[in-house]
């Protein structure tokens, strides 16, 4: 596989082929993808909503600012953080490694409680703003991951959350939409797979030191 080809084979689609549908398959590639996403301390404050019911995108596309990747793509992804970040989900998280790696209760403590120090540290606002970060980190490993599998795909921060949140009910989940990623195959007619790459030269975009 030439990397360098694939990502140059990828765009931010503006225009699905609404007929085609994602393989089974694929779709599992991306959600294998998202949760194998690096974050910060390995704490997973971020989770991926697959949303392939197009009545239920229906609603969406206006709050979208009418673009209808949100509704023609073969699956919308939504990547959210949590609301916030609690004690208990760093006790959790220390939890599932003492059950995955069998690591002895007395090495973990310290870095359990220092974590929740540092969260208890931050606000609310604070906490939010962290797991933004780690959302974008899951949708440039999407795009690429996308690439590869040759999956069209449009990042999107084109969108009201706060709409999208209320009806799809995400406060209930206790989760707040930041990024979309819908997904699947461009539509034939897509202009914008023909345009040429526009990037800076390449030795103006890498500082050689
Ligand atoms: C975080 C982020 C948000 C974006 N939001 C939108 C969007 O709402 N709608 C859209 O059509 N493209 C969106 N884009 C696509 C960019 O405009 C596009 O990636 C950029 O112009 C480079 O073009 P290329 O991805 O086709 O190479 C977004 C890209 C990123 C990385």
């Amino acid at each position: 596989m030439d990397t360098v080809k694939q990502l140059k084979w990828r765009y931010a689609t503006k225009k699905f082929d609404a007929q085609k549908k994602l393989s089974k398959e694929k779709l599992e590639v991306l959600k294998q993808a998202f949760n194998l996403t690096a974050t910060s301390y390995g704490l997973q404050t971020i989770k991926m909503v697959v949303l392939e019911n197009k009545a239920v995108r229906e609603p969406l596309v206006e709050h979208a600012f009418n673009q209808k990747q949100v509704l023609d793509a073969s699956h919308l992804l939504i990547i959210c953080i949590q609301n916030n970040i609690l004690d208990e989900d760093v006790v959790k998280y220390y939890d599932n490694i003492k059950g995955i790696r069998n690591t002895a209760e007395t090495i973990l403590k310290p870095y359990r409680e220092g974590l929740i120090q540092m969260m208890e540290k931050m606000s609310v606002d604070e906490r939010q703003r962290w797991s933004t970060n780690q959302a974008y980190i899951a949708l440039g490993n999407l795009m690429t991951v996308c690439a590869m599998e040759s999956i069209d795909s449009c990042p999107m921060e084109g969108f009201v959350p706060a709409k999208f949140d209320d009806i799809l009910k995400l406060t209930d989940k206790g989760l707040k939409s930041v990024l979309l990623l819908p997904v699947g195959y461009r539509a034939e007619d897509d202009m914008f797979s023909e345009f040429k790459k526009v990037r800076k030269p390449i030795e103006e975009a890498v500082v050689e030191i």
